[in-house]
């Protein structure tokens, strides 16, 4: 799964690579445009104020640009960044120990920030809302609480799932932003500005090539980008046209809407081994070998974007949109009407 190339995850070597893409300040941030306009005013109004700035929760399907709005909010109030991930806050001790060491006004960023264990979500609580940590001395009998205080500090959050946040920790970020899958003309900007930074020769045709068939996803769009610059530099003259493009994506097996393999043997699963469904999450991830969480987070999200499938109550349906994209006919003929629409 992690190979995979329009995987929107990413792997630890190609956070590396990444780094060298990734805009540094929000001026030079492609796409999120409503993000971008109540970004810039609530960093703006802290800075004037002097004041750190108020705790951010990001969501949204990964690949888009959640940390790279955090490195962004960190560098715009000219302040350092802390990272980390809520599974790797084990104990109510380690968060301390993180909170502790904070400078004033530095963000924290928590990236997964739905799996913080329960005890460390309700330190979290005070230390965001007061600045202020309590912790317990002691066992027993003779524990202790003390509060300790903390300098001003902000909480970056990021989630692909909003849902499984709890209500009083969702309600602890004064600013909550829904990431969007980006538009083609922002992709196509972000193509042309990693191939100016990657120095490749690269043409209007080949520029919308790449963009078209990254999923909605800045992360995607730059790896894909890569893999036709190598094989642009090895099969042709180094230059990405279009027709480059287009035959270096064919071999690398995404097609022209951006679906590989993996993508289209969950499609065909639905349809032929389960009758176009439904079909619960879990005998599918049974049937394609694949984890229920993966599917939800990563295959389903731009799957349903497409309108090519639908999450009912007893299980995902294949939509007509995607017996047509895979060339199967749909039930009730060309003409039917659209599947499964009627009867959620
Ligand atoms: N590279 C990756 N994401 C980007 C974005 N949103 N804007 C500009 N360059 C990017």
């Amino acid at each position: 799964m992690s190979d995979r190339l329009v995987s929107p995850n990413i792997s630890d070597e190609e956070q590396i690579l990444e780094g060298s893409l990734r805009p540094r300040r929000l001026a030079e941030y492609i796409g999120q445009e409503k993000i971008k306009e109540n970004l810039g005013i609530l960093l703006e109004a802290a800075r004037r104020r002097n004041e750190p700035v108020d705790h951010v929760l990001l969501y949204g399907p990964p690949g888009l640009g959640k940390t790279t709005l955090c490195n962004i909010i960190a560098a715009e109030m000219g302040v350092n960044l802390k990272t980390t991930a809520g599974p790797a806050i084990e104990h109510a001790g380690d968060l301390a120990s993180i909170l502790t060491s904070l400078q004033p006004g530095e963000v924290l960023f928590i990236d997964e920030v739905h799996r913080l264990a329960r005890a460390v979500e309700e330190r979290l609580y005070s230390a965001m809302e007061d600045f202020a940590l309590d912790v317990v001395i002691g066992k027993g009998p003779s524990a202790r609480s003390l509060r300790l205080s903390l300098p001003p500090f902000t909480v970056v959050g990021a989630t692909t799932r909003v849902g499984s946040l709890t209500a009083p920790l969702r309600d602890r970020f004064g600013a909550i932003y829904r990431m969007e899958y980006y538009d083609i003309t922002s992709l196509e900007m972000i193509v042309h500005r990693s191939a100016g930074i990657l120095k490749v020769p690269a043409d209007e045709g080949g520029i919308k090539e790449i963009a078209g068939r990254a999923r909605g996803t800045p992360r995607i769009v730059n790896r894909l980008l890569k893999r036709v610059r190598d094989y642009a530099q090895v099969r042709a003259d180094g230059v990405i046209t279009r027709e480059v493009a287009n035959r270096a994506l064919d071999a690398l097996e995404v097609d022209e809407i951006g679906l590989d393999q993996t993508d289209r043997n969950m499609l065909t699963t639905i349809i032929q081994k389960f009758n176009g469904g439904p079909v619960g999450l879990d005998t599918l991830a049974a049937s394609t070998s694949e984890d229920s969480e993966t599917i939800e987070d990563v295959y389903e999200p731009y799957l349903l974007q497409l309108g090519f499938i639908a999450r009912t109550p007893r299980g995902r349906v294949a939509m007509r949109a995607a017996y047509e994209h895979l060339g199967l006919t749909p039930p009730g003929g060309e003409s039917g009407p659209n599947l499964w629409t009627a009867t959620p």
